[in-house]
């Protein structure tokens, strides 16, 4: 596992840059990014991989899922998190109580690094646009990372024993980290710390939706301010 200061540093605005903006936009549906991934050649996981996983859930989800990139399971049926870890978190989602169709599931890397082994940070950059749609199309209240890695792509020097299930914000985005499923699979106390935290995801989410309702506000108040010096030409003189 190679450090998350390894990876490309995504974690500003400027960072997430990847030079591949033209991507950004060309996509106008969730279906759409997900056509372009199962066709994608833009990395050398491409000639590993059986089949891409685009994602799968719900169009507009409040909380948007992501893990590191697919393992085998999800590699054979083209699926994220179908594996045991994907049937762990399915019976997390249960508790709080929330379904699969309610949120949306994917990746990092939309292929299955060969062995399971960390994606290198040019398949992370190259896979980067794709995540980027899917959160502008998606526009989840929160996005719900899996394990360290993951989260260290939206807030590249956080450690996940401090920051798992504390809200952070990220871009108009709540990050909310959660420990991966399968490190819940191989320790009881994780498994209780992940559950615990997944109870307190709609929390997280009503968070995420006093900050945009206090945004939009401060938004009309500010357009009544500034919208008539800009734009309405008799106000504009009388103020110069
Ligand atoms: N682990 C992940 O990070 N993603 C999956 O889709 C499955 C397992
Ligand atoms: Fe394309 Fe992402 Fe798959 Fe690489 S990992 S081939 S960039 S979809």
């Amino acid at each position: 596992m190679t450090e998350p200061s390894n990876g490309p540093d995504i974690g500003s605005e400027d960072a997430t840059s990847t030079g591949d903006d033209k991507y950004l936009g060309e996509w106008s549906s969730i279906e759409d990014v997900a056509a372009a991934v199962r066709t994608c050649t833009r990395c050398g996981l491409a000639g590993t991989r059986i089949n891409a996983v685009p994602g799968e859930g719900s169009d507009s989800p409040s909380i948007l899922f992501i893990g590191e990139g697919p393992g085998a399971n999800e590699d054979e049926q083209g699926r994220p998190f179908v594996g045991r870890a994907g049937k762990l978190l399915d019976e997390l989602l249960g508790v709080v109580p929330l379904l699969r169709s309610d949120v949306h599931i994917t990746n990092v890397v939309k292929c299955r690094p060969p062995g399971n082994r960390d994606p290198l940070p040019e398949e992370v950059r190259a896979c980067w646009p794709y995540l980027e749609a899917q959160i502008g199309l998606l526009k989840p209240h929160v996005i719900a990372t899996l394990g360290r890695h993951a989260m260290n792509r939206f807030l590249p020097n956080a450690r996940i024993s401090d920051q798992h299930g504390r809200p952070t914000v990220w871009r108009d985005i709540i990050i909310f980290p959660l420990y991966h499923p399968a490190a819940a699979l191989r320790s009881t106390k994780l498994r209780e710390t992940l559950e615990n935290d997944i109870r307190r995801l709609p929390e997280a989410v009503l968070q995420s939706l006093e900050m945009s309702a206090i945004r939009s506000h401060a938004e009309t108040t500010l357009s009544t301010f500034t919208e008539p010096s800009v734009h309405d030409e008799t106000n504009r003189n009388r103020l110069f």
